[in-house]
């Protein structure tokens, strides 16, 4: 099974998630780069109300071919309480994502809300078959049985559809 995870990751945990993910499934990993580089004043003052206002911003890689992968699996951080600008960019960039099995997780501090329906609305949009979404907290990403869950239901979606 090959699997490619797409994340954006502005402090680091989304980022630890993923590779702890693909360490253990082998998956190959596209990190979304916003090109806004934000300081950490600026995450909250200008990335945060751009992400409630479901914004997309300027991103590196400008197109993401997934037709060469049996499964995809997305990653964001909650930003005011929806993805961030770079994985709604994300999402318009991807090629190749039509009818593919897909998993999605958000990292955040506290509540996730509506961030992981959105998500699968955006990649359902576009065609993905979303089999599974899994929030996570920062403080999960530290325990190894809430990253093998997340692994578990990615190695599992390929042949059973998790969420409906
Ligand atoms: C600009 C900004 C807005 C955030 N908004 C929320 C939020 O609405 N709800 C929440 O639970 N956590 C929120 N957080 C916390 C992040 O979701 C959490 O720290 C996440 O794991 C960060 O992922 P990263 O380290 O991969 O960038 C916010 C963090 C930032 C920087």
């Amino acid at each position: 099974m090959l699997v490619c995870i797409i994340y954006h990751s502005e402090t680091g945990t989304t980022r630890a998630v993923a590779e702890q993910v693909a360490a253990l499934i082998g998956a190959d990993l596209i990190e979304v780069k916003d090109l806004a580089g934000y300081s950490k004043v600026g995450m909250y003052l200008k990335g945060a109300p751009r992400a409630a206002q479901g914004k997309k911003a300027d991103i590196e890689p400008a197109v993401i071919d997934v037709s060469g992968y049996d499964t995809v699996v997305v990653g964001t951080p909650v930003w005011a309480g929806n993805p961030t600008p770079a994985i709604n960019a994300a999402i318009n960039a991807l090629a190749g994502i039509e009818g593919k099995p897909t998993v999605i997780f958000c990292t955040s501090g506290g509540a996730p809300r509506k961030t992981l329906d959105l998500l699968k609305a955006m990649l359902a949009d576009r065609g993905a078959d979303v089999r599974g979404a899994v929030p996570l907290t920062a403080r999960d990403a530290g325990k190894p049985e809430a990253v093998e869950a997340l692994a578990d239901l990615v190695r599992r979606s390929e042949k059973e559809k998790i969420v409906q």
